[in-house]
């Protein structure tokens, strides 16, 4: 993959500035991705128009009318499918996945969640790190599989929160870092350089024991 740009199918429910980096880091040619297509769950998502501004296809596949995960999940990977990606990004994706959706792209699906997984899977990760009075916080790449949030991890930026912080000023500073981080991860697995291999991560050829961080 490394003479020729990495296909991608990105998947989204919201904003979509994470999305927006990688469209602008492909148009300008600082990363070696095509992405193929945008998928939202939701038909309101900001995302799909940053996608149709750049001419990316976008599919709405809204989950509100499917009566259960199994027959939504199916026209997700239809979708996703059609487009025949090396990788599904994740990219504020707020459905939880059945494991058809998730096996099917096993070791090229990834996620970015925005805590130092394993701490706060699942949401309100600014607030509850607030709650908790830490001092430290950030976001995490990992690998998809079937536990939530709990895919083996790749790479981690982090942030100290200060006393001024509040949820509106983390959420900010964390999608600041994560549009260096996301992009860095993407790079690595473009240039064949990250693998899924027995639940566990693997970096160069090498059994990862930590996340990569990326300051
Ligand atoms: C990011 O903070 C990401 O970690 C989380 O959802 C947020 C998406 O933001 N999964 P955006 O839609 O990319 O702006």
């Amino acid at each position: 993959m490394t003479q020729k740009n990495c296909r991608v199918v990105v998947l989204i429910s919201g904003e979509g500035s994470n999305l927006q980096t990688l469209i602008d880091e492909s148009a300008q040619g600082t990363l070696p991705v095509s992405i193929e297509a945008v998928i939202s769950n939701r038909p309101d998502a900001g995302g799909l128009k940053r996608a149709q501004r750049a001419n990316i296809p976008t599919h709405i596949i809204d989950h509100t009318e499917f009566s259960d995960r199994y027959s939504f999940d199916i026209q997700i990977i239809d979708a996703i499918l059609k487009y025949n990606p090396d990788l599904v990004i994740l990219a504020g994706y707020m459905r939880i996945m059945t494991p058809d959706l998730v096996n099917r792209f096993s070791g090229r699906m990834i996620n970015i969640h925005p805590s130092l997984l394993p701490k706060y899977p699942g949401l309100k990760t600014h607030q509850r790190a607030l709650e908790n009075g830490d001092s430290e916080h950030g976001s995490t790449v990992h690998f998809v599989t079937e536990v939530l949030d709990g895919g083996p991890v790749i790479a981690q930026s982090k942030l100290n929160i200060t006393n001024d912080d509040n949820e509106t000023t983390l959420i900010q500073k964390i999608k600041r870092l994560e549009h260096k981080l996301y992009p860095h991860v993407i790079q690595w697995f473009a240039d064949n350089r990250l693998a899924l291999r027995d639940n566990q991560t693997y970096f160069d050829g090498e059994k990862l024991q930590h996340p990569i961080i990326i300051e």
